[in-house]
């Protein structure tokens, strides 16, 4: 199914770029338009906002859904920033509940990591929050809540912060960022309860009725057939697992968590976890008059996940009248060093569900949930392996806050191409290796599970890069 593109120079990709330009007709992608915040501060190193987290009523689908937003909308606004920029966030807690922030994937200080009780305390209703740090790598990252992380995640509360590298090289003008995330809720727009289903609803970890793509269902964009399109995608479903199709038609990945990847690939079908990104170029071929669909295809996650879930159409694209393009190749590249696995320390993380107990499943790290687990400890700087045996009958996309891995195979070669990555889909029964390199922050940092059901059901744990002190973290919900 994948095959490689050969590498090319660099210099080719500045070729590209100076040959780049809009192909998209006008309003091209209206109907898939982020909010974005306002820049309130003039130097233009900084980027100063106003996040509000609280509750607003959202049309989902022609219907009125009674939502918990940032700033008003679902998907929350889009934050853009140049690589290298300070980011200055002004939260303000304006729901009911305490919450957080959490800026997954991006390498802040652990004061801004938006843990409670480990890296900073909860932001209670009506209280406010500054977050305050440097967007120091390029890429597509992203926000979420982490008190309750899957109610509040499911309930609509998170958003896209893309980090641009205006030298990139990409070379490919009409640039989207998608936002695939589901909601649940029922005829009155009441919100479908954090904790339906029980504890079957926590195992199977549970998915909205509604798939959006920037928060909309099956919303259209208008394309020149075969014209090249950069879509940076983010999966911020609680559960839901978006494995896209776009009638066979291919995707050329060339990037992922961590910003752009070695080498393009193309694949013609799509695998986003909850919590990945993918950076792709698609030129899309169709007539006029007859759609093409981005379809949401069945995955089997686990046991059930397939038989009761049905294809989706995410996204339709509609062509113009205009001749066709034919795309050149992609060749973008980034030179990352093959990392080497010599004197990296092992670290086994064994990922459990025993049978139910009391009528109740917990999963389990190294044999105990988050709630009876000690601390992994890491020495600043440290290189260390982790081994992580996924020995239950679900997949689950394993993420690591603050720090970047690569994933190495069996015989301990980097897998190729080389990328930087925050989460991975660990599949059932399965192993995967993570190297990574804990560099010069220290703190105490979570993993989990991003199936949030699954990191409520006890599949997270916390590792101290450093000296420093465990939070006892045991009590408390993330
Ligand atoms: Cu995106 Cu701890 O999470
Ligand atoms: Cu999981």
């Amino acid at each position: 199914m994948k095959n490689f593109l050969p590498v090319l120079a660099l210099c080719a990709c500045f070729a590209a770029e100076a040959t780049a330009q809009s192909f998209a007709p006008a309003g091209w992608a209206d109907d898939l338009k982020l909010a974005e915040t306002a820049d309130r501060n003039p130097d233009p190193k900084i980027v100063e906002i106003d996040l509000v987290a609280k509750l607003a009523d959202v049309t989902v689908d022609g219907k009125t859904v009674h939502a918990w937003t940032y700033n008003g909308g679902l998907p929350g606004p889009l934050i853009k920033t140049r690589v290298g920029d300070r980011l200055i966030v002004h939260f303000k807690n304006e729901l009911d509940e305490p919450t957080t922030v959490h800026w997954h994937g991006v390498r802040v200080p652990i004061e801004m990591d938006g843990v409670p009780e480990i890296s900073q305390p909860e932001v209670k209703k009506g209280e406010s929050f500054t977050y305050d740090f440097v967007v120091r790598d390029a890429g597509l990252y992203w926000y979420h809540p982490h008190v309750m992380s899957a109610a509040q995640v499911g309930f609509g509360l998170y958003g896209a912060l893309l980090v641009e590298d205006p030298a990139d090289g990409v070379g490919v003008d009409d640039q989207l960022t998608l936002v695939l995330s589901d909601i649940g809720f029922d005829a009155k727009g009441k919100l479908e309860p954090g904790d339906s289903g029980g504890s079957a609803g926590m195992v199977f970890g549970r998915e909205g009725d509604y798939v959006l793509a920037n928060g909309r269902r099956r919303p259209a964009l208008r394309a020149r057939p075969g014209a090249p399109q950069r879509w940076r995608i983010v999966n911020a479903a609680k559960s839901r697992f978006f494995y896209l199709d776009l009638d066979g038609q291919p995707f050329t990945v060339i990037g992922t968590d961590g910003g752009l990847q070695e080498k393009p690939v193309t694949t013609d079908i799509l695998l986003v976890t909850p919590g990945e990104r993918v950076d792709v170029i698609v030129s899309p071929k169709g007539k006029a008059g007859t759609p093409l669909a981005l379809r949401a295809m069945l995955y089997n996650r686990g046991y059930g996940s397939v038989e009761y879930r049905a294809v989706e159409d995410v996204l339709t694209i509609e062509f113009t009248k205009e001749a066709p393009i034919t795309a050149k190749p992609v060749t973008i590249t980034r030179a990352l060093e093959p990392p080497s696995t010599e004197g990296a320390t092992p670290v086994d993380v064994v990922l459990t569900l025993p049978p139910m107990k009391d009528n109740k499943s917990e999963f389990q790290v190294n044999g105990v949930p988050f709630w009876k687990a000690k601390p992994y400890l890491a020495k600043l700087g440290e290189k260390q392996l982790w081994i992580v045996k996924n020995d239950s009958d679900w997949d689950h996309p394993f993420h690591l806050h603050g720090f970047f891995f690569q994933v190495i195979d069996e015989k301990g070669r980097p897998v190729r191409p080389l990328a930087l990555k925050d989460t991975v889909n660990v599949p059932m029964k399965t192993t995967m290796r993570l190297l990574v390199t804990f560099d010069e922050r220290p703190g105490e940092w979570m993993f989990h599970c991003h199936i949030l059901d699954h990191a409520d059901g006890g599949l997270m744990g916390t590792v101290l890069v450093g000296d420093v002190t465990p939070s006892g973290h045991v009590h408390g919900k993330r």
